[in-house]
């Protein structure tokens, strides 16, 4: 989303948030509010405190010099409360991946810390990371490259039982792929198809019965519906919904727009280059984003009536996102940002707690 548009001021920020509201369904909306209302009070399940991931690039004939880093993650926290969502949501490259990597030690971050159940993922042996994995379970962006296309939908379900040995024979696990399948809205038969003998919905129905097989805690849904149409979309929201509930998980569900997230999370962190710029309750953060980069993300969300789309006027915020190799000095947003001062080029902008639980970094609001 390199041409986005934002209004830029705060009245017709909310304007744009009113139009996003009539894309979402009061009933899914008061759902929500409901399960808020449930965990409001739960534990913190993860907690990331000042993680950075900060990758080298290196040069020369072997490549053993290192030139310079990509600061993919530099320095974010939020927490997940247990049966919480978190929506994560920023352009591309903006470092959504990379977090949810450092949380599964797909990669090792630079630094900070990342808590699970009040351990240390960060300083974890390998044998004590390979027991936590189970739970802690990712769902794929593409439905169609995260399956081996050579396995049955059955050995594809069951595989993560044998790795982790929850299951201890062949027809137990079986059993289960029969269990989950069910769970997923898919018949049962799927188990002997191959991938490819299945839409992009029902593949991706596979990713989360995959995922849910070794009974998990928490899930990342890594752009888990962005390769779907938009019908398809609210379906596997609604599943992924209705599991959520029905098995008190705890997802991290990371996303490109502002858009799809609405019905799904009950918290939202931005993240813009490395860094997140405001966390807020999803009501909060849609009736009145604060910062002057959300308020475009809210601006460029596509509105269905011709008539509103019509009266929205909007201000584009020029420029391509910079270089995490490279980044701005101060905040990171100053070269972009219609509201930036010239202090915003000298000084970082401290994560303020503005309004109760909504956070953002900006000194000039
Ligand atoms: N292993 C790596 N080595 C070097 N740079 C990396 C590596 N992995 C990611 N990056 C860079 O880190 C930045 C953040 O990447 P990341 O994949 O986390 O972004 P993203 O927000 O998930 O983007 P998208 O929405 O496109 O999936 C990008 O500039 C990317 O090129
Ligand atoms: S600190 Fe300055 S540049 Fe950054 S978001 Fe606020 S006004 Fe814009
Ligand atoms: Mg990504």
């Amino acid at each position: 989303m390199t041409n986005m548009e934002s209004t830029g001021a705060a009245g017709q920020s909310a304007e744009a948030a009113m139009q996003v509201s009539t894309l979402v369904p009061d009933t899914a909306l008061e759902q929500r509010r409901q399960s808020e209302r449930r965990f409001a009070l739960a534990p913190d399940l993860v907690t990331v405190r000042n993680l950075k991931m900060h990758f080298p690039v290196t040069e020369g004939a072997l490549f053993n010099k290192v030139a310079a880093h990509v600061r993919a993650v530099d320095g974010i926290s939020f927490t997940i409360r247990k049966g919480e969502t978190l929506g994560l949501v920023g352009e591309s490259g903006c470092g959504k991946t990379t977090t949810g990597r450092c949380i599964l030690r797909l990669d090792h971050p630079t630094g900070g810390e990342i808590l699970f159940d009040g351990k240390n993922l960060v300083d974890l042996d390998d044998k004590s990371m390979r027991a936590l994995r189970r739970k802690i379970q990712v769902i794929f962006q593409d439905p169609y490259s995260s399956l081996n296309p050579r396995m049955k939908i059955g050995e594809i379900i069951s595989e993560p039982m044998k790795v982790h040995r929850t299951e201890p024979n062949k027809a137990a696990r079986d059993a289960r792929v029969m269990e989950l399948l069910n769970m997923c809205g898919l018949d049962p038969r799927f188990a002997d198809r191959y991938p490819h003998e299945m839409s992009g919905g029902q593949r991706q129905r596979v990713g989360i019965a995959r995922a849910l097989s070794v009974r998990p805690e928490f899930i990342i849904c890594d752009e888990a519906i962005s390769a779907l149409d938009v019908s398809i979309q609210a379906q596997i929201i609604n599943l992924l919904e209705d599991l959520r509930d029905q098995f008190g998980l705890t997802y991290l569900f990371i996303a490109h727009d502002l858009s799809v997230v609405r019905h799904l999370c009950h918290r939202v962190a931005v993240m813009y280059l490395g860094k997140i710029v405001e966390l807020a309750e999803c009501d909060e953060l849609y009736g009145n984003p604060l910062h002057p980069y959300t308020q475009a993300l809210l601006a460029a969300v596509p509105v269905p009536d011709p008539d509103m789309e019509k009266v929205r006027s909007y201000r584009i915020v020029k420029g391509e996102v910079p270089s995490p190799m490279n980044p701005p000095s101060g905040c990171v947003f100053h070269p972009r940002c219609p509201l930036a001062v010239e202090n915003c080029a000298k000084t970082v902008p401290e994560f303020r707690e503005l309004r109760p639980g909504h956070w953002v970094a900006c000194s000039v609001i």
